[in-house]
């Protein structure tokens, strides 16, 4: 299996050139089922997860083009199941559900399972689906749904939040016949994303970026052009890392307003940042010092940076209370940053990290899911001593050409594939 080896006591200085966001990418893509004629996503990021999503577009028969990160997509479907091996390997595969169902009037969409960071249902879907008038049944592992006369517009309530549901609501509201409101929808920029793309498409969609979104049917969707936006995630990740090494980045092609958590829970520890409206600067900050956190829907501090910040009070004097209120089981970087030296303790959905300065030194971990690998490489960049990580197969699910950014910006890692 591929490895990072990372020799930590370099400082992050210089530019990073944020990506596209993974998780505007795969809503935007399955887009691309609600209409034959061509739809371009630019600044589309390159990614395991993104090339997965698009052979299962084309497994569902769309003629995809994907080079130089920008992807077309084109055609009809020409089947509506949708396999367990692709969408177990990536859950964003249940958002080709609401397109299927709203186009062609049924989906058998493999039940995705769990993951590493909790069980992960997909009941808010189902039930938004039923809402708009499909018949669902869950059979041999499938969810089986049928609308053989189309969708009709209706309320749909969410009881949780849910980023995944409300894009599959927004995404068969779209070609429903009449109005739907989605209340208690998820508020996060690439819900506003999908909402800004499918009105380009032809929709009809307000409230994107609130917590009630009105959509009023239409008949069909045409083709369009659409940039995915920047990742936020990606960028707040480098931001952190740059707190913890001492150094000092500009991040290229990142939104401040996508980040307001992080940025005041970081000025709050003591980090300087600057930006502008599409740069984001952190400089040499002299003392950091621990502060608490919760995680919480959009616009709180968002639980894909939670990892990362953990990684950030591991060398903190002082100590932070981490509470994870959004995945049950969102602590699995934690033994492995311990075996780094980190002093944390769990309780039920809360961390409480006793940070130190210089406190972490390198050691063989194990990556277990996309955000905690980026943490272990934040953390092994500021520890003393090599850190050697396995299984990054996760990290290239979410972070394109991340050791040439990163090298370029000091580090010391270098990739070693099977026995390397
Ligand atoms: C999206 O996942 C993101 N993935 C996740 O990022 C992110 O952590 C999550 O939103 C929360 O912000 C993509 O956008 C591809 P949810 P999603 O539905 O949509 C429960 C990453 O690292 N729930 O908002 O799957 C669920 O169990 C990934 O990039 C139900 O109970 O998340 C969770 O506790 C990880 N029933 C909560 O809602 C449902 O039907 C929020 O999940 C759906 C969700």
């Amino acid at each position: 299996m591929a490895q990072l080896h990372i020799t930590g006591g370099q400082k992050l200085e210089g530019e990073i050139i944020v990506s596209g966001a993974k998780n505007a990418a795969l809503p935007l893509l399955c887009a691309g089922l609600m209409t034959d004629e061509t739809l371009t996503l630019t600044n589309m990021p390159d990614l395991s997860d993104t090339r997965l999503m698009a052979r299962l577009l084309a497994n569902h028969g769309l003629d995809i083009d994907f080079a130089d990160n920008q992807i077309t997509l084109g055609g009809a479907a020409t089947q509506f199941d949708a396999p367990y091996d692709l969408v177990s390997a990536m859950r964003a595969s249940v958002l080709v559900l609401g397109p299927l169902l709203a186009c062609y009037g049924q989906a058998r969409v493999s039940l995705p399972g769990g993951c590493a960071i909790g069980s992960r249902p997909v009941d808010l879907h189902i039930k938004a689906m039923q809402s708009l008038g499909a018949v669902v049944e869950l059979a041999d592992g499938y969810i089986q749904a049928r609308a053989p006369h189309g969708l009709k517009g209706a309320d749909i309530m969410f009881q949780t939040v849910s980023v995944g549901a409300t894009e599959n609501a927004m995404m068969a509201a779209v070609l429903a016949s009449g109005q739907t409101k989605i209340i208690n929808a998820a508020r996060e920029p690439e819900i506003i994303d999908l909402g800004e793309c499918l009105n380009k498409m032809g929709a009809k969609i307000t409230g994107h970026g609130t917590d009630i979104i009105t959509i009023e049917g239409v008949e069909k969707l045409h083709g369009a052009t659409h940039a995915v936006i920047p990742d936020r995630i990606e960028a707040g990740s480098f931001m952190i890392g740059a707190a913890m090494t001492g150094g000092a980045l500009t991040l290229r092609n990142a939104k401040a307003e996508h980040l307001s958590a992080l940025i005041a829970v970081l000025t709050e520890v003591g980090v300087i940042i600057r930006h502008g409206d599409d740069w984001i600067a952190v400089d040499k900050s002299p003392s950091l010092k621990a502060v608490d956190i919760e995680t919480a829907p959009y616009p709180g501090f968002p639980t894909d940076l939670q990892a990362q910040y953990m990684a950030l009070m591991s060398v903190v004097d002082g100590y932070a209370r981490i509470s994870e209120t959004i995945f049950e089981n969102r602590f699995m970087h934690v033994p492995e940053l311990m075996r780094m030296g980190a002093d944390i303790d769990i309780e039920g959905s809360l961390a409480i990290v006793r940070g130190r300065a210089g406190g972490l030194t390198g050691a063989p971990v194990r990556a277990t899911d996309l955000r905690a690998s980026i943490s272990l490489v934040l953390a092994a960049l500021c520890a003393t001593g090599t850190t050697e990580i396995s299984e990054i197969y996760h990290l290239d699910r979410g972070y394109a050409d991340l050791e040439a950014r990163l090298k370029m910006c000091g580090a010391h890692m270098t990739r070693t594939t099977d026995g390397g």
